[in-house]
């Protein structure tokens, strides 16, 4: 069985049901179990998993990554051959509002999941030790932004992280570099682009787009709206993960990326027109609703990958163009009225209010 932290989150969510319904290089779909250690913070909702809570294949456990008992405790009684680490503060903006938290979970939880797996794998008898994998998700933002002429972000680009979202990142990462040189820790890192699709929580730019729209409520472009990310849907994401997971070389980093780069405001009239397609409004079209608000503070320019090494040594690569992945991900919106009814609570309502409020 995997431990995977933070799987009742956007990516996580979407991993294990990945993991349930991806099929092998010999066609085969597996049935190895999966433990879910979340928090269940505002960004964790058990929803977007329960098929798989309900049919056993998934076990949550609800806990902090910094509660070192806690963690003790589900790796002892799971016996995990892996653990993927995707669990973390994940949103810019409310790093900028409140960074204490990003540190606490991104690096002190890091730090804790990483020594007492560090001590579990220490236990393990060898042929199961020569086995385990610790895979880190992380971010393409440490790398820092882009000017127009730079060339994509790869695996021995300096970090330069900009946000206090992205040098939480970076220090996990660096965490997670120093155990496989110090101690041997069998490590594989992932530093991934913007990813996008079903289940993303609805103050990340592309889900809060649609909803908005759908409200007829404006649509908020940041600054210029000329800013660029390099987009990849969420299911190739995984893939990729899962590859990693066989494939890759312990502790070696692997950038994942959709060679997907992107203007926002492209990214928000793509979302517009296809609205337009699909659920016409009553009078006017969509981009009437696009309305540019004062800028994220300290906004990086361009984030772009260069997924060379993983096509070349992995044999990956994504499957869906933005345009096929922009498509399924409105569809799943309009569609899925019960999951976002589950996560636009009051302090999602109170969130909204804090940071759009004095940029008008
Ligand atoms: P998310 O915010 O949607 O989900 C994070 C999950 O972690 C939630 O379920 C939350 O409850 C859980 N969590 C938070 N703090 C925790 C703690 N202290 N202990 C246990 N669980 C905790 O994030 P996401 O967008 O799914 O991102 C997942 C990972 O992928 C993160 O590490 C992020 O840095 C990385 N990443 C995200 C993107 C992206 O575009 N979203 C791109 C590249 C990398
Ligand atoms: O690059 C990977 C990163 O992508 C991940 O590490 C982060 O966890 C993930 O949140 C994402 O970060 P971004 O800051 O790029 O994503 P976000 O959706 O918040 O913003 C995307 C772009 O859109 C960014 O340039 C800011 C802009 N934006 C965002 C919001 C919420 C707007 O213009 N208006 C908005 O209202």
């Amino acid at each position: 069985m995997i431990l995977i932290t933070g799987a009742a989150g956007f990516i996580g969510g979407n991993f294990v049901h990945h993991w349930f319904e991806r099929l092998d290089s010999q066609g085969l779909s597996t049935d190895e179990p999966v433990v879910v250690y979340d928090k269940l913070t505002y960004a964790g909702n058990p929803n977007t998993i329960a098929a798989h809570l309900q049919s056993g294949r998934a076990t949550l456990i609800q806990a902090d990554i910094t509660d070192r008992d806690a963690v003790r405790e589900a790796l002892h009684t799971h016996r995990p051959r892996a653990i993927l680490h995707f669990a973390a503060e994940s949103h810019v903006d409310r790093s900028i509002h409140g960074p204490g938290e990003f540190i606490h979970t991104n690096m002190v939880g890091t730090f804790s999941l990483l020594e007492e797996a560090r001590t579990y794998w220490g236990a393990l008898p060898e042929a199961e030790k020569a086995a385990f994998r610790f895979l880190h998700v992380s971010t393409d933002e440490v790398y820092g932004s882009l000017g127009d002429d730079d060339a994509a972000f790869s695996e021995t680009t300096a970090y330069a992280p900009n946000s206090p979202y992205s040098a939480s990142k970076a220090g996990s990462d660096h965490l997670v570099r120093a155990y496989h040189h110090t101690y041997g820790f069998p490590t594989l890192t992932t530093n991934c682009s913007n990813n996008y699709g079903p289940y993303h929580f609805p103050e990340k730019l592309i889900p809060l787009v649609i909803l908005n729209a759908l409200e007829g409520k404006p649509l908020p472009v940041y600054g210029d709206g000329l800013n660029i990310r390099d987009w990849l849907y969420v299911r190739d994401h995984c893939e990729a993960i899962c590859q990693v997971l066989v494939k890759g070389t312990l502790g070696e980093v692997y950038n994942v990326g959709g060679i997907n780069e992107i203007r926002n405001i492209d990214v928000v009239t793509t979302i517009c027109r296809k609205l337009d397609e699909l659920r016409p409004r009553e009078s006017g079209r969509y981009e009437d609703l696009i309305t540019y608000v004062k800028d994220r503070p300290g906004h990086d320019r361009r984030y772009a990958i260069d997924p060379t090494k993983i096509q070349r040594d992995i044999g990956w690569a994504p499957s869906e163009t933005f345009e096929s992945g922009i498509n399924k991900t409105v569809r799943w919106y309009l569609d899925n009225t019960a999951w976002i009814d589950t996560v636009r609570s009051g302090a999602y309502r109170d969130w909204l209010t804090q940071n759009y409020a004095g940029r008008a």
